[in-house]
């Protein structure tokens, strides 16, 4: 069976993107692959966090997967953290990874910005992290969003390179897997920045936890622009936002644009959102229901994380101790 791996980092807030680029195809595919499925706590830790809600966020990150559809029989689902091999194999692909690859991302150079002597040091070597992450489960693929595809050709860059020092083929190289019309959703009040829930404006992105009205505003509020509602593809260019909003649609309903030109070509945009915010509303409807319950059940819920602790760590386990024995450290 072929085995995928993803992670979302904990920051607080799921957001519609991470539904739609990355917890949806990961319940698509756990009929047919083995899961291996995390919360990014180490790697929210780029950003100050406090510590008690990044605890609770850690948490809720991983009730969110479950929430969405995400088996517990058919996935493992755990804290970064919880799994020391994750940490320690950074240290060991570090040194098989070169400065002048770290200095391509483009993440580190949106997120430092101007201030990148201010910047810390684990923003920058976040991608060997993301590595290691990846590696340790020897995953066929990995179903992320198109803003981690860089991240994902890195590891394969260093996968390649630890395998070709040594002569070994320890690590599979993984693949990238984009799924579907949203593999990037677009901010609700700028049609040209990812939706994302570091965006300081909470208008700018329905929340997997928005309650109905919530959604129902931010949708009346999002961007558009003078113009009616194109009756075709051609009538979408240059109008980022628009687009998106017709994205999001398409995605959550599964349908083609092509109803929606017909349906609401020529008109004002007012019908038009309040039927994407139906579709929001109830697409999120059971997740948000769902996400009350396993939150008030913490014993399961701990258990569920418990379970997969257990199998992560056997995964990771083997495959530090076969690294090492490859590298030569000390055994006793
Ligand atoms: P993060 O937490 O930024 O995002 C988690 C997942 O959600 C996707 N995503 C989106 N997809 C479409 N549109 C959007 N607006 C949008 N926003 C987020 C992301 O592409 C991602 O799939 N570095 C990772 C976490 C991570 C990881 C890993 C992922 C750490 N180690 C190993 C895979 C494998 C991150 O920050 O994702």
């Amino acid at each position: 069976m072929k085995r995928i791996l993803s992670g979302i980092q904990s920051t607080g807030n799921l957001q519609l993107g991470n539904y739609l680029g990355a917890i949806r195809n990961w319940v698509k595919l756990q009929n047919e692959t083995e899961c291996f499925l995390f919360a990014a706590d180490l790697h929210a830790l780029t950003v100050f966090q406090n510590p008690q809600e990044l605890r609770h966020n850690t948490q809720e990150a991983l009730a969110m997967y479950l929430a969405c559809g995400i088996s517990e029989e058919r996935a493992a689902l755990f804290p970064q953290s919880m799994i020391s091999e994750h940490a320690e194999l950074m240290w060991i692909l570090s040194c098989h990874t070169s400065m002048g690859w770290l200095n391509r991302m483009t993440q580190f150079k949106e997120k430092a910005g101007k201030q990148r002597d201010q910047a810390n040091a684990g923003l920058y070597t976040y991608p060997i992290l993301m590595a290691a992450d990846i590696l340790l489960y020897k995953p066929d693929s990995v179903p992320v969003g198109d803003d981690q595809k860089q991240h994902v050709e890195i590891a394969r860059d260093i996968a390649g390179a630890f395998n070709r020092a040594y002569g070994v083929e320890v690590f599979i190289l993984p693949e990238f897997l984009g799924m579907g019309p949203a593999t990037r959703v677009m901010s609700l009040k700028d049609g040209t920045s990812k939706m994302s829930k570091s965006d300081p404006s909470d208008a700018s992105r329905i929340n997997l936890k928005d309650d109905p009205d919530t959604i129902l505003q931010k949708i009346k509020k999002a961007k558009t622009d003078s113009g009616v509602f194109p009756a075709n593809p051609d009538e979408t260019e240059g109008r980022p936002e628009v687009k998106n909003l017709i994205n999001i649609y398409c995605a959550l309903t599964e349908k083609n644009p092509e109803f929606l030109y017909q349906q609401f070509g020529g008109k004002i945009f007012s019908p038009f959102k309040e039927s994407l915010a139906d579709v929001c509303v109830e697409s999120l409807r059971p997740i948000r229901e769902k996400f009350n319950h396993l939150m008030a059940h913490q014993d399961h819920l701990n258990n569920v994380i418990g379970q997969g602790v257990l199998k992560a760590k056997t995964v990771a386990e083997k495959t530090l101790l076969e690294v090492k024995e490859i590298i030569g450290l000390y055994k006793g």
